[in-house]
């Protein structure tokens, strides 16, 4: 199936309390992990590309293509939207331009005017061509490819007027943290999510930092009206932590345990385990 945008999948998720994770894809190994996971799990799947990962990943043509080719040489027939994560205004555009079924804007570090302002010229564009919009009020802490949140509470009025602009899924932060949580950690704050749910209704809301959020908390998230997860550094951690296992191991001084092919398996089978993890406990497993 060709790549869809996420309105669908979202507004399903939010009807039926569940939700979809976004995880983020750094390389051809991780994009097939998560596309053959969310198949094999008959879930809908949002793959996730920072700035950073784009240049990474040599432009967001380069993702275009391969995302594309691996739908149709994997026969992946789960909805699969293409994100732009944390996008700049320019950023947006560009993916838009090169083919993306889904931009963030993250304008959550501009007053909430200028947010407005550049938000609504991004619905035009997204609307006129069929993508759906991510909208940010409220920076989500630390710090994730350069984009760094100073992790506040969002205004639930804000919320409120950035969902009226015709967006498709709004992030807010509620304390939570890109990356690894600190041990004082004060956790969610559900009095905010609630209060921005009662103001934005329908709309599907989104948690960023989803890497080490309690399952409790992720559980009681979804019931307040969270409709999309994202999913980032837990995944470089079990690629990681297998990775350096087989090295560790002195697999790749076995045999031809140097091939690529060998030597990666095992971090992409670990990203694979990481990823069904998350859509079990999002609910999203046949949701497709
Ligand atoms: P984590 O890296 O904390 O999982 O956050 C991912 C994220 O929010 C991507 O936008």
């Amino acid at each position: 199936m060709p790549l869809v945008n996420a309105k669908e999948m979202l507004t399903k998720a939010k009807a039926g309390q569940y939700a979809v994770g976004q995880f983020n894809i750094n390389n051809l190994e991780w994009t097939k992990a998560i596309l053959l996971t969310a198949q094999e799990n008959n879930s809908p799947v949002i793959l996730g590309v920072s700035e950073g990962a784009g240049k990474y990943m040599c432009g967001y043509k380069t993702i275009v293509g391969m995302v594309n080719g691996m739908l149709e040489e994997l026969n992946i027939t789960v909805p699969v939207a293409l994100h732009l994560d944390h996008g700049s205004y320019d950023g947006a555009k560009a993916c838009i331009e090169a083919g993306f079924s889904s931009v963030m804007f993250d304008g959550s570090h501009y007053s909430i005017e200028e947010n407005i302002e550049k938000t609504k010229e991004l619905v035009a564009i997204c609307d006129e061509l069929g993508l759906s919009l991510e909208a940010e009020v409220g920076s989500i802490g630390g710090e994730e490819d350069g984009v760094v949140g100073a992790g506040e509470c969002a205004d639930p009025d804000e919320c409120k007027m950035i969902a009226d602009l015709g967006i498709t899924m709004l992030a807010a932060g509620i304390g939570n943290i890109h990356g690894k949580y600190p041990e004082n950690w004060a956790g969610l704050s559900f009095d905010t999510l609630d209060a921005i749910q009662q103001k934005t209704g329908d709309m599907p809301l989104v948690l960023h930092g989803g890497t080490g959020i309690p399952a409790d908390m992720i559980k009681k998230a979804i019931s307040l009206g969270v409709s999309k997860i994202n999913v980032n550094t837990e995944c470089q951690l079990s690629f990681a932590d297998a990775t350096r296992k087989y090295i560790e191991d002195g697999k790749d001084l076995q045999g031809k345990g140097f091939d690529p092919r060998k030597l990666l398996a095992p971090g992409f089978e670990a990203i694979k385990a990481t990823v069904k993890e998350k859509m079990e406990l999002f609910g999203s497993i046949d949701k497709a």
